[in-house]
């Protein structure tokens, strides 16, 4: 089956409730309470790196938002929410988004990128589990993966993460 073209472009204010929809739609109920929410709260997310992607009649296929954190005395990114609609799961459109935000958070000047999620899918795009690096509780460390945007950029940097306004 031939499947239309995807568009990707940085999330605008009219997108939001779209995506929160998305959102509310890929993940189970509740998926506010996460901890990685704890620290996102009353921050702004990333501007540049937030994407939308959608096919060639508008409709939205997927979409990514990402937001700063603090790794002990460093900075990340926290890449996530990540989420591909049910009817096109599997075409490659998160890895669309993933690759569009790696280059673009190296672009911008962010050493170090984050995430919470499966190692089996994220290990493809480069990420690994980080040692002492520790996300709110609960939190299964075996999910806390990263990836070095520069090379060296997570070698020593372990503690807490926080809130980038704390
Ligand atoms: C996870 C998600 C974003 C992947 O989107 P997608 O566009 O289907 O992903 P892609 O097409 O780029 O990649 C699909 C591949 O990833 C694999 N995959 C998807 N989720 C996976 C997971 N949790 N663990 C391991 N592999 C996974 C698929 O089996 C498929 O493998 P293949 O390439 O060998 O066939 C999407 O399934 C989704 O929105 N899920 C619900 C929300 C969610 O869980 N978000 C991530 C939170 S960490």
């Amino acid at each position: 089956m031939q499947q239309s073209a995807l568009t990707l472009a940085k999330e605008g204010a009219q997108d939001w409730w779209e995506v929160e929809a998305l959102y509310d739609l890929c993940f189970a109920p509740g998926r506010s309470a996460l901890s990685s929410y704890r620290l996102r709260d009353g921050v702004d997310p990333i501007a540049d790196l937030c994407l939308t992607a959608r096919d060639d009649a508008g409709i939205l296929a997927g979409a990514v938002r990402n937001w700063p954190v603090r790794v002990g005395s460093q900075t990340a990114v926290l890449l996530g929410p990540i989420a591909v609609h049910p009817t096109r799961q599997g075409e490659g459109v998160a890895s669309l988004l993933m690759q569009a935000c790696l280059t673009q958070a190296k672009a911008s000047g962010w050493d170090r990128i984050m995430l919470v999620g499966d190692a089996p899918y994220y290990g493809r795009f480069g990420f690994t589990q980080l040692e002492g690096v520790l996300m709110p509780p609960p939190t299964n460390p075996q999910r806390v993966l990263g990836l070095a945007l520069q090379d060296g950029a997570w070698d020593g940097v372990t503690g807490p993460v926080t809130a980038w306004h704390d």
